[in-house]
């Protein structure tokens, strides 16, 4: 199952995916959470601590090391064929059954795009070959720039993002449409941080039934996000104290659906 989290800046990607990689590891799942945004923090928002984190390799550079080892263009594949066990460990962070990468870099001042890592990307979603109930979470940065024909054909279900304002759900719209011209297999739309029933009903007569589920404002996590990234293991701003919270119980009400659309494609 490979899901991809995408949406405006700031709506509560980072956030839902930390909290989908513990809900899914807790319900038995392998977890491969991948932090595709350049200026990254979900390692941070999985409780993991700095010093962890700032030992991890981006993934991005695992394909220079092998090219200038083999001095050929298809190193990446070599190494994520056939399992992703072979993944070597400095490219990830264990705990449990989570792993987790981190893309890359942060973009050059004065380049145009992210050609580099979308192409890795694309390599490592491909190339990923899973166990039927393994799990691989994609969070994006924002904006879709990640999204691109080579790596939504290897996407799942595409979970889109949204506040209850009307800015926000207007891109929420278009990355639903622009993820369902990509071929993504799935796309659907999380409406996050809902506090009145005026903000759901918004939320539903804007999204029909492409809309899978709200999640409530959640008080401990706006809370927990005052923090900075701990030093110590789930010292991060979504602790498993705030994961027991509002947020998490709305996920676990979604979480049979997401495994309907998600694992739909290999049953
Ligand atoms: N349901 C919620 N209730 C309260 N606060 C929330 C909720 N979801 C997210 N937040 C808070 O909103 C802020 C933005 O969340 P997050 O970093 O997950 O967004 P993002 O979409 O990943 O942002 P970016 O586009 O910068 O990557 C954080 O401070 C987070 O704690
Ligand atoms: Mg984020």
């Amino acid at each position: 199952m490979k899901l991809a989290l995408a949406g405006k800046g700031g709506v509560g990607k980072t956030t839902i995916a930390a909290a989908l990689v513990k809900l899914f590891a807790e319900k038995g799942h392998r977890v491969f959470a991948v932090d595709a945004d350049p200026d990254s923090n979900l390692g941070a928002s999985l409780g993991l601590p700095s010093s962890v984190l700032q030992r991890l390799t981006p993934i991005v550079e695992m394909k220079d090391l092998v090219e200038e080892r083999t001095g050929t263009g298809k190193g990446a594949f070599l190494v994520l064929n056939p399992d992703v066990d072979d993944i070597p460990d400095r490219y990830r962070v264990r705990v449990g059954d989570i792993s987790l990468f981190r893309m890359g870099g942060v973009k050059a001042a004065g380049t145009q795009c992210y050609c580099r890592e979308n192409a890795f990307l694309k390599a490592l979603v491909g190339a990923l070959v899973l166990r039927r109930d393994d799990l691989v979470v994609l969070d994006f940065g924002a904006g879709i720039e990640h999204l691109t024909r080579g790596t939504a054909k290897g996407v799942d279900l595409l979970l889109v993002v949204t506040e209850p304002t009307r800015v926000s759900a207007d891109s929420a719209a278009t990355m639903v449409r622009l993820g369902r011209d990509l071929g993504v297999a799935e796309v659907r739309v999380v409406g996050n941080k809902v506090r009145t029933e005026r903000e759901a009903r918004f939320l539903a007569e804007t999204f029909g039934e492409d809309l899978l589920g709200l999640v409530p404002y959640d008080e401990d996590v706006a809370e927990a996000a005052l923090e900075g990234p701990g030093d110590e293991e789930g010292d991060g701003p979504v602790t498993v104290g705030v994961l027991r919270g509002r947020l998490c119980e709305s996920l676990e009400e979604l979480y049979p659906e997401i495994v309907k659309l998600a694992g739909g494609r290999r049953t």
